[in-house]
């Protein structure tokens, strides 16, 4: 089932193999990206391209496509999938050479290869909130590139999920940073709070969208660090990310979060998230 852009063509799920030296293999040398399809249609496909290109130029990676090939190419599998709703994963490596930590010569080509997997969306977590539970944030100093590097990441998550939890919210020096695989944001008294995008976090597409929708609703949004007293304190907290799109927290470490109850701007910015996925995909149905 489903179909593997690798290296040029497209192929079948089963067939498409990747060197035990590649370097993503090896040391996690290269960027990603999971962008959601809805209805077949790409959502905020050029954020996501755009922010690959970068991720890749901040690893010095010669990126074998341009924006223009890899939308094509994105395209062309989900046709060749013949995917409803679900996921895009794109992965791009320093290529694969006997193992050495330098980079090798540009006679060695990037590995790059997509595919995708169906993916329903949290419906239930959206409605009902969900807990999470607080790290210690001992990831590396660029987080703000996409890398395969995702060990600190992965870790977190699964001390999260031991505890029942959907996500790990990581904290550096007292303050929230972002979760392992979302960004984190508090609202008190009106006023949205997230972590800015420096280094220290992935700057979203999804938090990038929410951003804008909170700039044309008049809600007030600071991008300043916040600190777990201040997220126990908040009157509500949500994450956002691609795949979890807009969900409440309502416990962290177990502790209920305000009323311990879905807040009204969430609430809100959750409708405003399906207005806009409505919106993208009639019109990338129209392109
Ligand atoms: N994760 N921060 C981290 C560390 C992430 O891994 C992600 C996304 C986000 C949210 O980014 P976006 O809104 O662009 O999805 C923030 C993806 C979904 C993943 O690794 O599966």
């Amino acid at each position: 089932m489903g179909k593997v852009f690798l290296n040029g063509q497209f192929i079948d799920r089963t067939k498409a193999k990747v060197d035990i030296e590649d370097r993503g293999n090896m040391f996690g040398d290269g960027v990603y990206e999971v962008i959601r399809v809805y209805n077949g249609q790409l959502f905020t496909l050029e954020e996501h391209l755009q922010r690959l290109m970068k991720s890749g130029e901040k690893i010095l990676l010669n990126m074998p496509y341009d924006i223009e090939q890899m939308r094509a190419i994105i395209k062309q599998l989900i046709i060749e999938s013949d995917l409803d709703f679900g996921i895009v994963y794109i992965q791009v490596t320093r290529g694969a050479i006997t193992r050495q930590h330098a980079f090798p010569g540009n006679e060695v080509p990037a590995t790059f290869f997509a595919y995708t997997k169906p993916l329903k969306r949290p419906l239930v977590q959206q409605r009902d909130g969900v807990k999470v539970k607080t790290e210690e944030d001992i990831r590396w100093l660029k987080c703000d590139i996409k890398s395969l590097n995702l060990l600190g990441n992965v870790l977190a998550k699964q001390n999260a999920a031991n505890q029942g939890c959907f996500e790990a919210v990581l904290v550096r020096g007292g303050f929230v940073t972002e979760g392992s695989s979302s960004n984190i944001y508090i609202v008190k008294n009106g006023v949205i709070r997230t972590h800015p995008a420096n280094n220290l976090i992935l700057n979203g597409v999804t938090r990038l969208v929410v951003l804008k929708q909170c700039e044309q609703t008049n809600l007030t949004v600071m991008e300043s660090p916040f600190t777990v007293v201040e997220l126990m304190d908040a009157d509500e907290a949500f994450l956002t990310s691609t795949t979890s799109e807009v969900i409440p927290i309502v416990e962290v470490d177990g502790q209920k979060i305000g009323n311990g109850l879905v807040g009204t701007i969430t609430a809100k910015l959750q409708q405003s998230y399906e207005n806009e996925i409505e919106e993208q995909c009639k019109r990338a149905k129209l392109e």
